[in-house]
């Protein structure tokens, strides 16, 4: 951002063309600089999309909860806290300043925003909304997994929140794993194989699986669920319940995996549907802005536009976290800078089109 607008945004597996991309984004940091010839020694500030330590801290205390199950998935996880994650300051640090050495040894300020609060003012700053709600549903970031916002002007507060491990997104990622999908990345297909199904597993999930309240909140029946401290998703209760083990990936796709799809996708949108209500409820706003991994769920979202509960709704188009970098600067500039937003009316993203662009020649 710069003087609170968009100057670029980009992921790195646009340039490393490696799917998901998990290890630094240095090439699309570089991109965003030069895309007004910035040197990353003038940057204000650097600020990350989530709190290391607070994550750090639920994942300590879930394992801890959970023990002495998890041993052997707590080792792999603590190998790779204590050589990176805890030190992310210094990661940052060292990866800025390797994009030019006359960086002094204290490199711009680096920030921590909190994961939801990135995914929220994702969505609602850049909206054409100067007054609107805000719902953030994803897997999970620190501890909150489902927040509910209400933002005006350059202020959003939270109004309330769902925590770890009730989580929609954990939920599907966990239909995901047993429909022979890989968790984060097959979401997408499960979503597009529900209509070809028959919601034939909804009462199951809602009565052993989902414990779904009338305001939309939940609560998930962990006894079925290994993703705490397991290396998968779902334990051998979930899959006696549903007639067998998780399909093998690329094994062919049949029926019951069309039908539980379905069946998910009902349930995630009866949960939303309900939410959006309570929401509209509880705030007197008539528009609605969306963020989160689950607000990548766009048949969801349609149903809350066909609900007709809001004048209109914004989804921020990066909603999983790759959108949280974009929320984590606007955060700042708002929310802590506290600068003046005018939302005039104006999609502040003008389209989704933040990264670079190519020539017809280099095409
Ligand atoms: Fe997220």
């Amino acid at each position: 951002l710069q003087n609170g607008n968009i100057i670029a945004a980009a992921q790195e597996e646009r340039f490393s063309r490696r799917k998901g991309d998990p290890r630094f984004p240095i090439n699309a940091v570089r991109y965003c600089l030069d895309e007004k010839k910035i040197a990353a020694i003038d940057l204000d500030y650097i600020v990350f999309y989530d709190d290391p330590r607070l994550k750090f801290n639920r994942i300590l205390e879930t394992y801890f909860a959970f023990a002495p199950r998890g041993v052997d998935t707590f080792v792999e996880a603590m190998n790779e806290w204590v050589k990176k994650k805890l030190f992310l300051k210094r990661v940052i640090a060292h990866e800025i300043r390797g994009l030019n050495e006359t960086i002094p040894d204290n490199c711009p300020p680096i920030e921590f925003c909190s994961h939801h609060l990135s995914h929220a003012a994702s969505a609602f700053y850049p909206s054409p909304f100067h007054q609107a709600s805000v719902l953030c549903l994803d897997g999970v970031g620190e501890w909150t997994t489902t927040s509910v916002w209400s933002g005006e002007g350059n202020k959003l507060n939270l109004e309330w929140e769902l925590q770890f491990p009730h989580s929609l997104g954990l939920l599907y990622s966990a239909f995901t794993y047993y429909t022979g999908f890989r968790v984060n990345f097959g979401e997408y297909k499960l979503m597009g194989l529900a209509p070809y199904g028959d919601p034939k597993y909804v009462s199951i999930i809602l009565d052993e699986l989902v414990d779904l309240k009338d305001d939309g909140t939940f609560r998930l029946n962990m006894e079925y669920f290994d993703f705490p401290v397991g290396f998968t998703m779902t334990n051998n209760k979930f899959h006696e319940l549903f007639g067998g083990p998780p399909r093998k990936p690329e094994s062919k796709i049949t029926q019951k995996e069309m039908d539980i799809a379905r069946s998910i996708q009902d349930v995630t949108e009866e949960i939303i549907v309900r939410i959006a209500r309570t929401i509209r409820c509880e705030q007197q706003n008539e528009y609605l802005c969306i963020a989160g991994g689950v607000g990548l769920n766009a048949v969801a979202n349609g149903r809350i536009l066909k609900e007709e509960l809001f004048k209109d709704i914004w989804i921020q188009p990066a909603s999983g976290d790759a959108g949280g970098s974009l929320g984590a600067a606007y955060a700042h500039w708002f929310d802590f800078l506290k600068h003046s937003r005018s939302a005039n009316g104006m999609d502040q993203m003008q389209g989704a089109y933040l990264g670079p662009s190519y020539s017809q020649e280099s095409i």
